[in-house]
């Protein structure tokens, strides 16, 4: 195979990948899924985690070198260790990480780190049941609150908090959530509101933007400096309090980092997609079947995929743009 990055038209080159394992999940956040009744992907048309790992083997040998497992909801695909175990034996991957809603994690921590997971990402967006239900459309935040104080436990992993806030629903307590996480020393990070979400309810009011976070925590908690990143495709932008504990800012939608951005991802039914905002798919599942199970020309007919796919992506989302259309598929559907 030939070893040349995965260099797009806009001269970035592409080394981390979002594999999401599943579209199914147990809550239903009002920024992601649908009210009524969601219809799920068949089994069958999952991507099996043999095939995931012999992608992401052709991937390494691309240069993907930056892994992170998703969803829907990660930890409700069963068995979920056994990927990180088949990914772990994998020569130049450098990371895999997995984001979870948390509610499934505190029987899963101890073994996914045995298999290798060394960091995850736990959604928090309240620590108030009745916003976790008004928010997720379902109750269970002890659950999330257990299965972060089990990864907490686990000295070999690190993790991170993510929240997003939306302005009708958990504005009110975004102050908590930062005391907390620093009273567990983790960082909190807040993530823009973006249109992803199933129901189309995605308005710029809606959104809290980082810069009236940033304002509002530091009125009420003390002063905020921005700290320099290391890494320069990183999203998050990290701020210091006066006592070091930091707080991180995922400003997607106010201040786009596309020009960035070194991500390609995977989708559960094995479609290859260049950006969230994408409105074409390549698919990788059906080159499985049409390559009857030869590794050399599944490899072959993969490169030639995820080049044209890593072609194709554009210069940026276009959000901001009047003529902006959302993707048909919602976060659950592409991976968070
Ligand atoms: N906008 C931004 N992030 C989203 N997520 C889900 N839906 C959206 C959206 N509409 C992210 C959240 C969640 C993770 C699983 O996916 O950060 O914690
Ligand atoms: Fe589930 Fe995550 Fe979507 Fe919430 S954001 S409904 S936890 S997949």
């Amino acid at each position: 195979m030939n070893s040349l990055p995965l260099l797009d038209q806009h001269h970035r080159i592409h080394r981390s990948m979002r594999i999401s394992v599943t579209d199914v999940c147990n809550i239903r956040c009002q920024y992601c899924m649908p009210d009524g009744p969601v219809q799920f992907l068949p089994n069958n048309q999952l991507l099996s985690y043999q095939q995931i790992a012999q992608i992401a083997a052709a991937c390494t040998e691309l240069g993907i070198e930056k892994y992170r497992i998703t969803g829907g909801e990660p930890l409700a695909r069963p068995n979920l260790h056994e990927l990180f175990e088949s990914l772990a034996k994998i020569p130049g991957i450098k990371d895999v990480a997995l984001t979870t809603n948390g509610m499934m994690l505190k029987d899963q921590v101890a073994s996914l780190v045995v298999a290798g997971l060394r960091r995850v990402n736990i959604s928090l967006d309240t620590l108030q049941e009745e916003t976790f239900q008004k928010l997720s459309r379902r109750s269970g935040l002890g659950r999330v609150l257990e299965g972060i104080e089990a990864a907490l436990d686990q000295p070999q992993l690190s993790v991170r908090l993510n929240a997003l806030v939306l302005r009708d629903v958990n504005l009110n307590d975004v102050v908590e959530l930062v005391l907390f996480a620093k009273s567990r020393k983790v960082t909190m990070r807040f993530i823009e509101f973006m249109p992803l979400d199933a129901s189309r309810s995605w308005t710029q009011s809606r959104m809290v933007s980082g810069s009236e976070l940033r304002q509002l925590l530091s009125d009420r908690i003390g002063p905020l400096t921005p700290i320099a990143s290391s890494n320069p495709a990183q999203p998050s932008t990290d701020y210091q309090f006066a006592d070091d504990s930091r707080v991180g800012f995922i400003d997607s939608v106010t201040s786009p980092f596309c020009s960035r951005c070194d991500r390609l991802r995977l989708t559960a039914d094995g479609k290859l997609r260049n950006c969230l905002f994408g409105k074409e798919e390549w698919d990788v599942k059906t080159l499985f079947a049409t390559c009857n199970d030869d590794p050399l020309e599944f490899r072959h007919q993969f490169e030639k995929t995820i080049r044209d796919c890593v072609l194709a992506k554009a210069a940026a989302h276009g959000i901001d743009k009047a003529q902006f259309q959302p993707p048909e598929r919602a976060m659950y559907q592409i991976g968070g």
